[in-house]
């Protein structure tokens, strides 16, 4: 699955480019809170505003502190996926899964590139998909970070080994190259910003790369 991420479109024409990616099979949305990471994006009314007009079921990647207030919110706004981060959990990670789940999204664990999986392990089954950051959360546009495919090939085998209904997600400096590397590690779905919306066509950029993806 190939999931461009809105933080590279044109903030100003948030309609427009959500239509040029009509093709994509999630929309992922990069949801900052200038605490938790560097740099501040948007919140709730504009994601209900994006998701209205989306062609496109959402993605919406919570990098923000206290994920267990806000994240049910994004469910009920009808986001298809809703992905908190680890770090930012201070309760159990499982207690927010069943709340988004509860709100009507699947749910989504994210680890940074330095955070291990083995912390992890145990609450995974309770999980639908789990985004392996390959960059440090915070901006688009930088340079995929190869040291985290080990980490993405473990989350492969946990998930066949445990017959997981785990969805394997990438996200950071994902391009027509790094996302061989990714595919080969077992990865399932491709989040990609500069790689597509830097692109002069981006519904052939998204093409390309689930081309490389599959190869
Ligand atoms: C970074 C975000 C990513 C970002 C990816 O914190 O989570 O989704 O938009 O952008 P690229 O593909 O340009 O690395
Ligand atoms: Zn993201």
């Amino acid at each position: 699955m190939i999931a461009p991420s809105l933080l590279s479109a044109d903030f100003a024409r948030l309609a427009d480019e959500v239509a040029r990616v009509a093709d994509a099979d999630w929309l992922h949305v990069d949801v900052m809170d200038a605490h938790f990471v560097p740099n501040l994006t948007l919140g709730l009314p504009v994601v209900e505003a994006i998701e209205a007009v989306s062609p496109v079921p959402l993605d919406c990647h919570l990098m923000i502190e206290a994920p267990e207030r806000w994240a049910p919110g994004y469910a009920e706004i009808g986001a298809r996926n809703v992905t908190v981060h680890a770090e930012a959990c201070t309760g159990d990670p499982r207690d927010v899964a069943r709340d988004i789940r509860a709100a009507g999204a699947l749910a989504g664990l994210a680890v940074k590139p330095g955070t291990p999986l083995e912390d992890y392990e145990d609450v995974l089954r309770d999980f639908d998909t789990l985004l392996v950051m390959t960059v440090e959360p915070g901006f688009g546009g930088q340079a995929f970070i190869a040291e985290v495919l080990p980490k993405v090939r473990r989350a492969r085998e946990l998930v066949d080994a445990g017959h997981l209904t785990v969805l394997v997600e990438v996200d950071g400096g994902v391009n027509a190259d790094t996302i061989e590397q990714a595919a080969a590690a077992g990865a399932d779905v491709f989040v990609a910003g500069s790689a597509v919306y830097g692109a002069d066509d981006p519904a052939r950029a998204i093409a390309a790369l689930r081309a490389r993806a599959t190869a």
